[in-house]
């Protein structure tokens, strides 16, 4: 089908579902929307959704049920737990509710091919948050990929080390397990930086991957994981990811080509072309404040505000169903090849192999923050 969707007319009524850390982003790019506006918090937590409803002057509500049934909802943003990202998606778009949902968008590739269905049946707008696509950074990356300025991609490279400690699992209900998170450093905190690499590389055609828990006392799910991602292209990149270094150090994304070559720093881009570099820098609003830590980027209210846009324009987002569906993907195939001990070929086919039951290493504690 096309994009004939139900078009709100005012601004999008959203009802927040999940009112944790990264809620707190959504609420305040909300707070700022000319397209959206915060109308019900909502959280298992009475006392979290009642503090959101306290600061952004909306309604609040406990049951995420209750609120997809509500008339004077037009869309929910889910910034739940990993494994209710699918379910509530789904009883969502069957509700008739546009839904932006927080990365990754499931935890089963059946799962997010449900959603998209979902989506497309009941004639509402599915997005995935990957805001760092948004960055001006990323977006002068993929022009000069684009544009053919930096030739044809020989090879990436991608580095992601941060810090997660034992109590950042520890004060958690669901972080650091493979039923409710789906797995740790790849699927959590990676995917953004996979996201942006196979953005800029194209499809990928299949997947090597070893992953462990070799820095953490309390969770099993992977603390270290390194992969070789195969592109159509023929071109390879090299992702190592761990988090257990000593501080959010900035990511790293790398590509080669045949003319030049890219270089992401967190959110600034170096594009060197023959013996020239040019330097992009994030362009700050100083009218905006800073939302959340500096590591999850600043692009949330972009990728906010434009998901709204298209949802009153009826266009296809950004970043819809499929193309959040990607990333997700190739961390299950990376977890699906570690298991395997041998390359994955994608698309995914399942099932997917469970995890091991390890024994995890005791090790003296470590020096660093959250
Ligand atoms: N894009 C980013 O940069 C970024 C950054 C951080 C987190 N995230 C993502 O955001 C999501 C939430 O992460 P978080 O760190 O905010 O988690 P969190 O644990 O701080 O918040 C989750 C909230 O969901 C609530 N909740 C759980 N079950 C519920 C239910 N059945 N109904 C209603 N509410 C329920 C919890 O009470 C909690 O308040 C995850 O998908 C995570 O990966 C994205």
């Amino acid at each position: 089908m096309g994009w004939e969707r139900s078009v709100p007319v005012d601004k999008v009524r959203v009802a927040l579902i999940g009112c944790g850390r990264v809620a707190r982003v959504h609420a305040a790019a909300l707070a700022r929307s000319s397209e959206a506006t915060l109308a019900l918090a909502v959280d298992i937590r009475p006392e979290r959704a009642e503090a959101f409803a306290a600061q952004y002057g909306c309604q609040a509500e406990t049951d995420w049920e209750k609120a997809i049934n509500r008339s004077d909802i037009d869309a929910v943003e889910i910034c739940t737990p990993h494994y209710l990202h699918a379910p509530m998606t789904i009883a969502a778009a069957e509700h008739g509710k546009h839904i932006l949902t927080e990365k990754p968008m499931a935890l089963r590739p059946s799962d997010a091919d449900a959603m998209i269905r979902a989506a497309k049946e009941h004639g509402v707008t599915l997005g995935v948050i990957f805001q760092n696509r948004y960055n001006t950074a990323s977006q002068a990356a993929r022009q000069a990929v684009d544009s053919g300025e930096i030739g044809e991609i020989r090879g990436a490279r991608a580095f992601l080390t941060w810090n997660r400690s034992d109590e950042y699992y520890s004060h958690s209900d669901w972080k650091g397990t493979w039923d409710k998170e789906g797995g740790g450093v790849l699927i959590d905190q990676a995917i953004h930086t996979l996201d942006l690499v196979q953005w800029l590389m194209g499809p990928a055609e299949s997947v090597t991957a070893t992953y462990d828990t070799r820095n953490h006392d309390m969770i099993n799910v992977d603390d270290v994981a390194e992969a070789t991602i195969r592109f159509q292209s023929g071109a390879t990149a090299s992702l190592y990811a761990n988090c257990y270094y000593p501080y959010d150090a900035d990511v790293f994304v790398e590509l080669v080509g045949t003319k030049g070559m890219i270089r992401v720093i967190k959110d600034v881009a170096q594009i060197k072309v023959g013996n020239e570099t040019r330097i992009v820098d994030p362009v700050t609003d100083p009218d905006q404040p800073t939302l959340g830590p500096g590591y999850w980027g600043q692009s949330h209210r972009l990728q906010i505000n434009d998901f709204y846009r298209s949802v009153r324009e009826g266009t296809r987002p950004y970043i819809d169903g499929e193309e959040g569906k990607k990333a997700m993907e190739l961390v299950l195939a990376m977890y699906q090849s570690a298991r395997l001990g041998a390359p994955v070929t994608l698309p995914l086919v399942e099932p997917l192999l469970p995890p091991e039951a390890k024994k995890l290493k005791r090790v003296p504690a470590r020096v660093g923050a959250e």
